[in-house]
């Protein structure tokens, strides 16, 4: 497919985060710090998002937040003081650093009253969009999809079929019980599929494919009504999967582009681990060191367990 960045038109206003959820899996450290402020190196998930909504062009990021998680959205506020005394210290480029979410986009606080699934999150969403946005993205910040620029094919296949895109992943068949998995049709373009439905989380026998969902939606705005027809549906929560399925069911285009590049799950330790290491190694400063004591560690640990 076709990934020039001269023609990427994105023209995507809003992107609506999710950050409402719980967190469970990431208890203890959750009791007390929202899952969507854990530092990949030194930068929370919620500001990795941020960045990425602003490379594409989105102008506000509405952020779906629950009562006891405020701090979120703190993470966006100016901070003056702070950033005056690590001036005045000649810690600049600590300032900078801390300056750097505010001057990215303009954030919006939703709030979130009980955390009754990813579906009621996005619908939350619907007074904060322009009369005429006929769509808006999803991203999950705790899903990490590099290269960043995935939403700018997404919006290539949109303007090219209509509707709604996703993102999907290939894993293996055994895999699958741990994500929302497509169930598709080919077309001209190997890397996008035209899908036919969605099953959430099925044992492997199940799965129609074994390619999965991903932190990443290019949803038209049709979806609020999907999501309005919903009702509870695995864990007891409402499903964007379900709302999504409606829209199929209803003849709406569906389609997903199928990402060839990198993804880490920072929603769980086995995931958020790697994607320390990952983004660790790649850091100019503290890469070269993290590379050699992880060849350590590895070493120590295979004699450890020999
Ligand atoms: P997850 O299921 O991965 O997040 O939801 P969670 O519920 O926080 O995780 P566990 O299972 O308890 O560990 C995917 C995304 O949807 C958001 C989450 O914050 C996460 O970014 N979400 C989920 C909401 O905003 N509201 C909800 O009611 C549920």
């Amino acid at each position: 497919m076709a990934t020039s960045r001269d023609e990427a038109t994105v023209g995507v206003r809003t992107v609506v985060v999710p950050a409402a959820g719980m967190g469970t899996r990431f208890l203890p450290a959750t009791k007390t710090v929202p899952k969507e402020l854990l530092p990949v190196v030194d930068t929370p998930g919620i500001e990795l998002i941020a960045q990425e909504a602003a490379a594409v062009g989105a102008q506000r990021l509405a952020v779906i937040t629950a009562p006891s998680k405020q701090e979120v959205l703190r993470h966006f506020d100016t901070f003056p003081e702070l950033v005056e005394m690590l001036r005045a210290r000649g810690k600049d480029e600590q300032a900078d650093k801390v300056e750097r979410a505010n001057q990215l986009i303009a954030p919006i606080a939703i709030e979130q009253a009980k955390p009754l699934g990813l579906g009621h999150a996005v619908s939350l969403a619907e007074p904060v969009l322009d009369a005429d946005e006929d769509a808006f993205a999803v991203m999950l910040p705790d899903d990490i999809v590099l290269p960043a620029t995935v939403l700018e094919d997404m919006a290539r296949v949109r303007a090219a079929k209509g509707g709604s895109v996703l993102c999907a992943f290939e894993v293996s068949r055994e895999e699958t019980f741990n994500y929302g998995v497509f169930d598709v049709e080919d077309t001209e373009d190997e890397l996008v599929k035209k899908v036919v439905g969605m099953v959430e989380k099925p044992e492997p026998d199940q799965a129609p494919s074994n390619l999965v969902a991903t932190g990443r939606y290019l949803l038209d705005r049709k979806i609020f009504a999907a999501l309005r027809q919903i009702t509870p549906g695995k864990g007891g929560e409402l499903q964007l999967t379900d709302a999504i399925d409606k829209l199929i069911a209803a003849g709406e285009p569906v389609h997903v582009v199928v990402h060839r590049g990198k993804r880490h799950d920072l929603g769980n330790p086995g995931g958020y681990i790697p994607a320390c290491v990952d983004f660790g190694l790649h850091d100019p400063v503290y890469g070269p060191a993290l590379y050699k004591s992880l060849k350590a560690i590895m070493t120590a640990f295979e004699a450890e367990t020999r």
